[in-house]
């Protein structure tokens, strides 16, 4: 027997049950960035390998062992997007967007990471992301902080997730804390785990992002890269979070938040929530002021984040109880009367667009198409046959409420179904 075909692991199906959720979320973050002057880009979901292991970092665990790369039919090595802060920077660079401008941008699709599939990890997951080039901050850090902050309000979720900050200085700061750490953690080699020992001389920052409890003593102990800032940084640093203040927006500095991509150098953040278990980060970003100089660009400031959607959805999914319900079930009873339904259901479409009509198929006796009427979930049947079309009449059944079968002239329809179904 043939095998099974299956979907890929960790790729999930949105099925018709889960759509309303998705369209309601794509469709509240549309509405926010166009009030807060945000332009939409979409790139290819490809891109050149190159562009992700010049950006993301060759030895961060995203490039070094989560891409999807392959080889096309011309031998070029491509790789499904793991993230679209890349592909933004690229685009930008290409069209010619980013010298001497400002833009604020954003995006939203499917990314891919060929991570350990589990609740809240996927490999392939959606994000919706902003990025603003062109702006060097603090006050760009707090509006994209603030419009995230709205996004949490408008799903109801502000009490659930919780702010991080931190700044990992500029890339000098970096290098100088980097050295510090790297002889500190030397001195206590037996503390280190094997995938600390591997980051060591690679990506030492990271380690003091391990999840493994027992680092937990060294990590605390580790020097503090607050203490290497350079001026600019600490001021920036310091006008973030006064901002902040002023403005009533929780945070709490997470001196070890440093990020998994290497791109990232002043102000970094997180919001979190406990409620979703290990896979706890619903929105990421930062700064990334040097991506654009080190792609051959004009320098340029640049800062944005993306929201895990799956993840953001499994937390407001439990206040939407959506579903979209159908108002009209059109029974057509002999072809004389499918010819005249279909014609009416086009002229309904055309006058009451918002009108969400169904009309039987394949045709059946009353009963069989009423069955069919009752299990689709709409509000009534509009039945037609000979008899009544001869008196240019249809029937009107009401399918969820206890009320008796009514006779409408034909022309009376449209008012009808919009007291009834759109008012
Ligand atoms: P990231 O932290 O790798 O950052 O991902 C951002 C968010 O995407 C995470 O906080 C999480 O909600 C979601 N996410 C990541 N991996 C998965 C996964 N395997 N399954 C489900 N959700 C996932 C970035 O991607 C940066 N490009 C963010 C950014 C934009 N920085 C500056 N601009």
């Amino acid at each position: 027997m043939a095998k099974k075909l299956q979907a890929i692991r960790g790729m999930n199906d949105v099925l018709p049950s889960d759509t309303p959720h998705w369209q309601r979320l794509e469709s509240i973050l549309q509405n926010l960035m166009i009030s807060y002057g945000y332009q939409e880009v979409r790139s290819p979901l490809l891109e050149p390998t190159e562009l992700f292991v010049r950006t993301i970092g060759e030895v961060t665990d995203i490039v070094s062992k989560e891409m999807y790369t392959f080889e096309d039919r011309n031998g070029d090595s491509l790789t499904l997007r793991p993230e679209g802060t890349a592909s933004c920077v690229r685009l930008g660079l290409e069209h010619g967007l980013l010298h001497n401008q400002t833009q604020r941008l954003w995006y939203m699709g499917p990314m891919f990471r060929h991570e350990r599939p589990q609740k809240g990890r996927y490999r392939q997951f959606h994000q919706f992301g902003v990025e603003v080039f062109g702006l060097p901050g603090p006050d760009i850090d707090v509006e994209v902080l603030l419009l995230a902050a709205r996004l949490w309000r408008l799903l109801g979720i502000e009490n659930k997730v919780r702010l991080e900050i931190n700044t990992l200085g500029t890339m000098a700061c970096r290098a100088r804390y980097r050295e510090a750490l790297v002889v500190y953690l030397q001195e206590n080699p037996d503390q280190l785990d094997e995938d600390s020992k591997k980051r060591l001389n690679t990506n030492p920052l990271r380690i003091l992002d391990s999840k493994n409890p027992a680092l937990k003593n060294l990590i605390s102990g580790a020097p503090k890269l607050l203490d290497y800032l350079n001026d600019s940084a600490r001021e920036h640093f310091s006008r973030l979070k006064s901002m902040l203040d002023g403005l009533g927006i929780k945070y709490l500095v997470n001196p070890n938040l440093v990020r998994g991509l290497d791109y990232y150098c002043n102000t970094v953040f997180e919001w979190v929530t406990d409620e979703l278990g290990s896979q706890g980060a619903i929105c990421a970003g930062g700064h990334y002021d040097n991506l654009v100089a080190e792609l051959g660009g004009q320098s340029t400031p640049a800062i944005g984040f993306a929201i895990g959607l799956e993840r953001l959805l499994a937390l407001v999914v439990e206040n939407w109880k959506l579903e979209v319900v159908l108002h009209v079930y059109l029974v057509m009873l002999g072809e004389e009367a499918e010819i005249a339904g279909f014609n009416l259901a086009e002229e309904l479409h055309d006058v009451l667009p918002a009108l969400r009509l169904l009309s039987n198929c394949s045709g059946g006796d009353l009963g069989k198409q009423l069955k069919r009427a009752d299990k689709s979930g709409a509000k009534l049947a509009l039945i037609l046959d000979k008899s009544k079309l001869d008196i240019n009449c249809v029937t009107v059944k009401y399918l969820r409420e206890n009320k008796s079968e009514i006779t409408l002239q034909i022309g009376g329809i449209e008012k009808f179904l919009k007291e009834e179904c759109l008012a």
